[in-house]
């Protein structure tokens, strides 16, 4: 489905047909999709309001697009096949045939319990099959899933369950990951037990079967629920600009809001950019190592690489267990042919020796991806030389949650690559530069804010249940133009080089972070008076997490800094811990009480000759004091 572009030339062609007349290109591509009713117009925008809108008046069902309509010529071939934690664990493999099935049984069993096309299914589970089939089952009775990454915590997986007002909650007993085995379930009941007052029942896969705490009145077995339904499921007809799923990610003010994504348009945008940007090929092993709980998963581990009738992977463990070998034996195992990561994992295991992919056969890899926060030149030439022995292109994809799918990317074995650069947009995405009072800044060999200036397929269409927040962080800087938030250069060949954010979200281990967030909770702790929270560079994580906290009647040491750790986990999840905490009497301020998060960055990141003017602050003797005890 869709077309697969093969040389430069086809990548001109395209790209200027697709900037020239979108709504032929697009409708060109949809067309080769099922559509239960073929849509009646391309596309309907505008930028102020914000309304996008794809495919008008088309029918589906993704699902379709992903099984059904595959079971034709792959039945047999495998759709899913999922690597378990330990190596000496029995591999599953589900074909297209059993893929379809399982789907159906799952979809049965949800419309069982009363799940209705536009209810919604928060996921709270590990990186096993059934998180796959569960979502997939939403999406073939028209139910909104969303997904939240198992590694929150109970406070964080209760806001999102009470923003989404979700019927159901799915969930594991516990995450086997590395050498730990998490519980999840226990999370589930602590969130049950914060509020989740619109969940009616909590569905338990038992991953593990160790003993969990049951409640009869809400829970259900996985198994138990699955065991009577039929293999079959008629589709729901969804609309295509029916709600797919939502999910929620960090911004730089306040809680993490629920970007939706629609049927139609995420459809046909994931399949296509997949198939352009791992050049896929019948009979290939195509494995992304993230998690479904992040969009990369959502749309290149399930819904691009089932539209494109792939074999795709899933893994459930770690990098880094059994050893440091792990994902080259996985690729090796699985005579893997292309290989999407995050560089936080390159750079890990490249600080593990070189010697780790030396022992694996690597040479079926013939595309490397790279997502998620910028990759160093380091870790690109690590990952170009010892994975790909310099045979298999990188494509440094760069997108985001809200772009649905891959932006800018070069295409392997068609664009050139060059390390640092995501390069060049797919076709159908008109990236622009601007300044900060939004002019274009044109020609190469400039720097500015990365904006899009055309809808494409797969975009945001609003933020669940605050149209205003979307319209105001996306929509509302730059007239006539989607707003990235991040920050970016054009080299004088054209390339794109993303370079990072420019607003208060940082990326820790390709974790989206809002620095808000963290201040919020930090300042949980009874006491904690205030607190900024800013990134600096972090060796593995490419960002860490930097803590001024302001505090009163406490002891400043390292209990209390346990005790900051602890208040973080409880209310967003570990991946959001400080690296570093710095007690302080006070905090850089405007003359307005604004705190100077310029200068707190620049103590953080040890680049104390460019404080520049400090002399406006309300508190400059605050300064000194910052730099003295400046946590090394
Ligand atoms: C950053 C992940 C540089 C960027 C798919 C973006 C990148 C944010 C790249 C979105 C890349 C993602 N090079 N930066 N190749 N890919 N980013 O929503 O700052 O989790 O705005 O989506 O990650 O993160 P999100």
């Amino acid at each position: 489905m869709t077309t697969q572009i093969k040389s430069i030339e086809e990548y001109k062609e395209h790209y200027q047909r697709s900037i020239e007349n979108p709504e032929k290109y697009w409708e060109e591509q949809a067309r080769h999709f099922y559509w239960y009713e073929p849509f009646e117009r391309v596309c309907e925008w505008n930028f102020t309001e914000p309304s996008v809108k794809w495919f008008l008046g088309g029918k589906t069902n993704i699902t379709v697009n992903c099984i059904d309509r595959h079971l034709a010529t792959k039945a047999n071939q495998k759709a899913i096949i999922w690597e378990a934690n330990m190596p000496d664990e029995e591999v599953v493999s589900l074909t297209y045939q059993e893929l379809h099935d399982e789907v159906c049984k799952c979809a049965n069993g949800l419309k069982e319990i009363g799940v209705q096309k536009g209810d919604r299914v928060v996921f709270y589970m590990p990186m096993v099959p059934e998180l796959a089939i569960g979502v997939l089952a939403c999406a073939r009775i028209g139910a909104v899933h969303s997904v939240v990454f198992a590694g929150f915590s109970a406070q964080a997986l209760a806001d999102r369950v009470d923003d989404a007002q979700a019927n159901v909650i799915i969930c594991s007993d516990f995450n086997n990951r590395g050498m730990k085995c998490i519980p999840v379930k226990q999370v589930v009941d602590d969130a049950m037990d914060i509020s989740c007052n619109s969940v009616k029942n909590v569905i338990v896969y038992r991953n593990t079967g160790e003993e969990i705490n049951w409640s009869d009145d809400t829970d259900i077995d996985w198994a138990d629920l699955m065991e009577k339904q039929e293999p079959i499921c008629e589709p729901e007809i969804m609309d295509s600009e029916d709600l797919l799923f939502i999910l929620y990610t960090s911004g730089s003010t306040g809680k993490p809001k629920g970007v939706v994504h629609t049927v139609g348009g995420y459809m046909v945008y994931t399949c296509y950019s997949f198939k352009n940007v791992f050049q896929y090929k019948e009979g290939d092993v195509y494995w992304c190592t993230a998690d479904i709980g992040w969009i990369t998963g959502h749309s290149y581990i399930v819904y691009g690489p089932l539209l494109a009738g792939a074999t795709t992977m899933m893994y459930e463990g770690v990098p880094t267990c059994p050893d440091a070998g792990r994902f080259w034996a996985i690729c090796e195992k699985h005579r893997v042919n292309q290989f999407y990561t995050a560089p936080t994992a390159i750079r890990a295991l490249m600080a593990q020796g070189n010697e780790w992919p030396g022992k694996y056969d690597l040479s079926s890899l013939k595309v490397l991806g790279s997502v998620g926060e910028p990759i160093n030149e380091e870790a690109w030439h690590w990952y170009d030389q010892y994975i790909g022995k310099g045979k298999a292109p990188i494509v440094d994809t760069w997108w985001q949650t809200e772009t649905g799918g891959i932006m800018l990317s070069p295409l392997p074995g068609i664009t050139d690559t060059k390390p640092t650069y995501a390069s060049y947009p797919l076709p159908g995405i008109q990236p622009v530069l601007v300044d900060n009072e939004g002019n274009l800044k044109e020609g190469n060999n400039v720097e500015g804010l990365l904006c899009i200036k055309h809808p494409w397929p797969s975009m945001i269409r609003t933020t669940y249940g605050d149209h205003e927040r979307c319209k105001s962080v996306y929509f509302s800087l730059f007239k006539n133009m989607y707003f990235t938030g991040d920050g970016a250069r054009r080299d004088d060949q054209g390339r794109i080089r993303v370079i990072g954010r420019v607003d208060d979200v940082i990326n820790v281990s390709g974790h989206r972070m809002g620095t808000a967030e963290v201040e919020n909770a930090i300042n949980e702790h009874p006491n904690v008076i205030e607190s900024a929270v800013v990134g600096y560079p972090h060796d593995i994580k490419g960002q860490g997490i930097y803590a001024f906290v302001i505090t009163q009647d406490k002891e400043l040491d390292l209990e209390f800094k346990d005790e900051i750790c602890a208040v973080v986990r409880k209310e967003i999840g570990p991946i959001a811990k400080p690296d570093k905490i710095q007690f302080t009497s006070g905090l850089p301020k405007t003359r307005s009480g604004k705190i100077m998060r310029r200068i707190l960055r620049k103590i953080a990141c040890n680049e104390m000759d460019q404080l520049g003017d400090i002399s406006t602050l309300l508190n400059p003797d605050i300064v000194k004091e910052l730099i003295q005890n400046r946590n090394k």
